[in-house]
């Protein structure tokens, strides 16, 4: 097994990499894709699998594209990166600025971050800006701070971040020999379903992939504005990396949905609930609840009649249960049990017949 140099140098010929872009790494990408045991027998469906993006350096997928876009950016010799965020675009800039000795600055809405995501941005030195208003908002700001400052925007409206993120597109080819049937993602911004469908139609045009997935995008239903159709002013979920009411890359969402033959639904904080427990415990998989839309969406697809017998499926799990380990305890079905540090109290804790 080698090392695993990222993502710049393992598709280097199909990103934006000139002889003047830095190589830089933090070991992002080559994420596993587990083959599920449970959940997806219990939907009819054989072959099932969850991209975990948790395992990037930073806990999500955004490392992929931030690795991409901060190269672009010391390329272009700017010495200031900037976002706004629901924590994971700010975790992983934060990271990325560091590595590379670049100021950066993070806009987060007030109260609406993990506590994981913002302590991630506080321990790598990003000067962070609570801003006393929602996500639609402090990404107006930085675009606002960007059009008159020299100061490089690192959120998914800077192409390079598109461009990095559809590796895992790449990733899921490469892994399964050809494209699936069907993929699962959860849709905050809607970035990420933009750049997998870029992924997949870029290795089907290179015949890497005899075909393309049909994308089956989740928004949560307090901010589900594709779903309904129009933005949405003051967006609700338990989801906090989702809770977006006006998608940036909303048309683009729109065109891999209509193009692959796919649908952006809607899912309940119950239902999103439900998926991050399940995935937690009968699949050993820990992720976020923005995370678990991807599963909630494939169980409520299913539940309506989606029939995915003989297909081949994959669930992208975007960011690890660790950011937001409060969460875990609200919703345990089990509770810590506190002992004397002797064997007979291990043995009566565990109900153990006492032998001899
Ligand atoms: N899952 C997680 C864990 C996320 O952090 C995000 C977005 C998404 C899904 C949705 O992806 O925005 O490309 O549709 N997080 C952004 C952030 C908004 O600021 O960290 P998307």
């Amino acid at each position: 097994m080698g090392t695993n140099a990222g993502v710049l140098r393992r598709y280097r010929d199909l990103l934006p990499v000139t002889s003047a872009t830095p190589m830089i790494s933090l070991g992002e990408g080559s994420t596993p894709l587990v083959r599920s045991r449970h959940v997806g027998k219990s939907l009819g469906c054989e072959e099932l699998y969850f991209k975990l993006e948790g395992c990037n350096p930073t806990g999500s997928f955004k490392d992929r594209g931030m690795v991409v876009a901060v190269a672009k950016a010391l390329e272009a010799r700017s010495a200031t990166i900037i976002c706004a965020s629901t924590g994971n675009t700010s975790a992983s800039a934060a990271a990325y600025g560091a590595y590379c000795g670049l100021r950066t600055v993070v806009l987060v809405p007030k109260g609406s971050v993990a506590s994981g995501k913002l302590a991630q941005a506080i321990a790598h030195g990003a000067q962070i800006l609570v801003v006393n208003g929602n996500f639609d908002r402090a990404l107006a700001l930085v675009q606002a701070v960007c059009r008159s400052h020299p100061i490089t925007l690192v959120n998914s409206v800077n192409p390079h971040r598109l461009q990095g993120q559809k590796t895992a597109a790449f990733e899921v080819v490469d892994a399964l020999g050809n494209a699936p049937d069907y993929l699962f993602i959860p849709v905050g911004n809607a970035g990420n379903i933009t750049a997998y469908w870029m992924g997949f139609c870029q290795y089907h045009a290179l015949g890497k992939a005899s075909q393309r997935p049909r994308m089956m995008g989740f928004q949560a239903e307090g901010a589900a504005p594709i779903v309904r159709g129009a933005p949405v002013a003051n967006p609700a979920t338990i989801a906090s990396a989702i809770r977006i009411g006006n998608p940036a890359s909303w048309q683009s969402a729109v065109a891999a949905r209509d193009q692959s033959g796919g649908r952006i639904d809607a899912v309940s904080d119950d239902e999103i609930l439900d998926a991050y427990k399940l995935l937690a415990s009968k699949e050993g998989v820990f992720c976020e609840p923005a995370s678990a839309a991807s599963v909630a969406g494939l169980i409520r697809s299913t539940r309506g009649g989606l029939d995915l017998r003989g297909q081949r499926v994959v669930c992208v799990i975007t960011g690890t249960g660790l950011k937001e380990p409060e969460l875990a305890s609200r919703y345990a079905t089990t509770t810590p049990v506190e002992i004397e540090a002797e064997l007979p109290n291990v043995e009566q804790a565990l109900e153990l017949a006492v032998v001899g």
